[in-house]
């Protein structure tokens, strides 16, 4: 069975349940600044789930293009990918438990659709915890199909339960299902959800039953929803019988073209192996970048800068395999492969080829001068007795040559070197700003303690806004915000200079509220329901029809795209260092977290 198949296969058996096929969606979200990418097929089916009736019906099916990159430097291995296509049906309070596994199993089983023998089939549900009851509904529904008790495994919260963490909204248990792959077990207790690999899971049955609220306690939902996943990629690995996702033809014709430029042939040597395989997953997940909708460009913000990191890391290792030309025509099979199921990659295709030559380009000279200059310093650094290239070196590779950090430090690990990554990560903090804190939320290490005390500077601002409310008045509202790694800069409107004494109680009242370690939450909702609700929303900003509302404890709601952090708590110390004017009726503050 190829990709193309189940596809169709999936969808035709949906419909046939009465469910309406919707289009997948783009892989930029909407309206949802915290994340850069869609990462499941219920992503842009949030405000649906929470109640919001959809245009299409209760019963919807699609397949979604997803990214999801915070396994990044794990892709390379037999498993690992950024990019893959996610098959997903939906009762948004229609049907429920028995509806979704009678339908999953029908689909797994029946010889009209997969045909999977019942016997290689088995199950996990919800063991439950304190205040929340195990699944029982989900495993008898699984008996009934004729699951046998020893193929149900009851797993807890981190196997079996999908939804907000440390948010609100809706989420619940769900049910998920593998197929065995014939090895022996591994021990006395393997069974479906173990990781040894001899049951691989296929699908994700959630049932979101309960809202999670403020105080952190789990509501039964007035309409509940099911939301199921079945990943493409993997799914057509398992039905034939492969190890890896490499090895199918997903790939098959992406890893050809790699082999046709490069001259390298594909299964010859462990080391190349890998890079091929970095090639095609990163080239597949660019050509869809760029060829969507909504595509960004290379850039250093953002979902460009992923886009970025993508392009130069496949750029770099066809090098390891001796690629001397660019990388559209790896794009060129990308698109080939793709142009049943995504036409917008056809209609994109000049628009994908002209960047990935820009960008390659670009860093090819960039690659050339930094290797230059590694070679030039590569005398001294081998003189160190530890073998540790020092962080300040690879900034400057990075600042004067836009050296990538991470090549760096492949270059010196083959020399037997580590760079000191710490003292790079301090340098590297002084040089940035806010705008890459998206990016440093999605990679995580490297860039992640910037866009960690970025985000954090975002929450103060929540309550230092607050706090000027509470001391000046309501006639305060924010004016603008600028926020870097070591202060944040907040423009507020009030007539004339604060005093001391009001400057120290916005101090004391925002260092309360970190003291008291408020929760933080988020909820999806109508702009009208966030102003009922009482939350600031700012005076001509532009906002969408469903906006995010970020809630502090008891103290602070405001409508905001986020990111933010978990609990007040971690912030530190505020002190403001500085009150002064920044335009006729405006005031600025200065103030840092320490
Ligand atoms: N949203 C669920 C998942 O991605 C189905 O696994």
């Amino acid at each position: 069975m190829n990709a193309n198949e189940l596809r169709s296969k999936y969808i035709d058996f949906f419909v046939s349940k009465g469910h309406v096929r919707i289009e997948g969606k783009s892989l930029l979200p909407e309206n949802d600044p915290t994340v850069l990418f869609t990462t499941a097929g219920m992503h842009p089916l949030v405000p649906y789930l929470l109640g919001e009736p959809h245009p299409a019906g209760k019963r919807l099916v699609d397949y979604q293009k997803c990214i999801r990159t915070g396994d990044i430097d794990a892709v390379g291995d037999p498993s690992h990918l950024t990019f893959f296509e996610m098959l997903g049906n939906w009762s948004l309070g229609d049907y429920f438990k028995d509806g979704a596994i009678e339908m999953s199993f029908e689909f797994l089983t029946s010889p009209q659709w997969l045909g999977i023998p019942v016997e290689k089939i088995g199950v996990t549900v919800f063991a439950g915890e304190a205040g929340i009851p195990r699944d029982e509904e989900a495993a008898a529904a699984w008996r009934r199909m004729g699951i046998p008790e020893e193929r149900i495994r009851y797993l807890g919260r981190e196997d079996n339960w999908w939804g907000p963490a440390g948010t609100t909204g809706p989420c619940g248990p769900d049910s998920e299902m593998f197929i065995d792959m014939g090895h022996e077990p591994c021990g006395s207790d393997c069974g479906p959800g173990c990781p040894c690999g001899k049951w691989l899971e296929v699908w994700n049955d959630v049932f979101m039953q309960y809202n999670k609220n403020a105080q952190g306690e789990y509501l039964p939902l007035e309409r509940t929803c099911v939301d199921t996943g079945m990943g493409i990629e993997r799914t057509v690995t398992i039905m034939n019988g492969k190890k890896s996702v490499y090895d199918t033809e997903i790939f098959a014709p992406i890893i050809a073209a790699v082999e046709k430029a490069s001259g390298y042939v594909y299964g010859t040597d462990a080391g190349k192996d890998r890079s091929v395989r970095i090639i095609c997953d990163h080239v597949r997940s660019a050509t869809f970048i760029l060829g969507d909708p909504k595509a960004v460009s290379p850039s250093n913000v953002g979902a460009g800068y992923v886009l970025r990191r993508l392009v130069r890391r496949a750029v770099r290792h066809s090098r390891k395999l001796g690629m001397e030309g660019l990388l559209s025509p790896i794009a060129r099979s990308v698109v080939e492969k793709f142009a049943g199921p995504y036409p917008e990659l056809v209609e994109n295709s000049p628009f994908i080829m002209e960047e990935f030559d820009r960008e390659g380009e670009k860093f090819l000279e960039t690659l050339q001068k930094g290797e230059h200059e590694f070679q030039k310093l590569l005398p001294s650094l081998k003189k160190d007795p530890r073998g540790i290239m020092s962080g300040r070196l690879a900034f400057k590779l990075y600042d004067t040559y836009g050296f990538p950090i991470e090549i760096t430090e492949e270059l010196a690990a083959e020399q037997a070197l580590k760079v000191n990554r710490e003292e790079f990560d301090e340098a590297f903090k002084k040089h940035q700003d806010l705008s890459r804190a998206g990016g440093s939320q999605i990679f995580k290490g490297g860039l992640g303690d910037q866009g960690e005390m970025a985000v954090k500077y975002h929450t103060a601002t929540h309550l230092l806004h607050k706090a000027l409310k509470m001391v000046l008045g309501d006639h305060v509202a924010q004016r603008g915000s600028n926020i870097t790694a070591e202060r944040m800069r907040f423009d507020f409107s009030h007539g004339g200079p604060m005093k001391d004494e009001e400057l120290r109680r916005v101090e004391a009242i925002v260092n309360e509220q970190i003291r008291r370690d408020l929760p933080v939450t988020m909820e999806v909702m109508s702009l009208e329901a966030a102003k009922e609700s009482g939350a600031i929303a700012l005076f001509g900003e532009k906002y969408e029809s469903q906006v995010k509302v970020y809630t502090m404890g008891d103290f602070s709601r405001e409508v905001c795209g986020g990111p933010h952090v978990e609990h007040t708590g971690v912030l530190g110390a505020f002190t403001i260092q500085k009150e002064q004017s920044s335009s006729a009726g405006i005031r600025r503050i200065r103030a840092v977290l320490t």
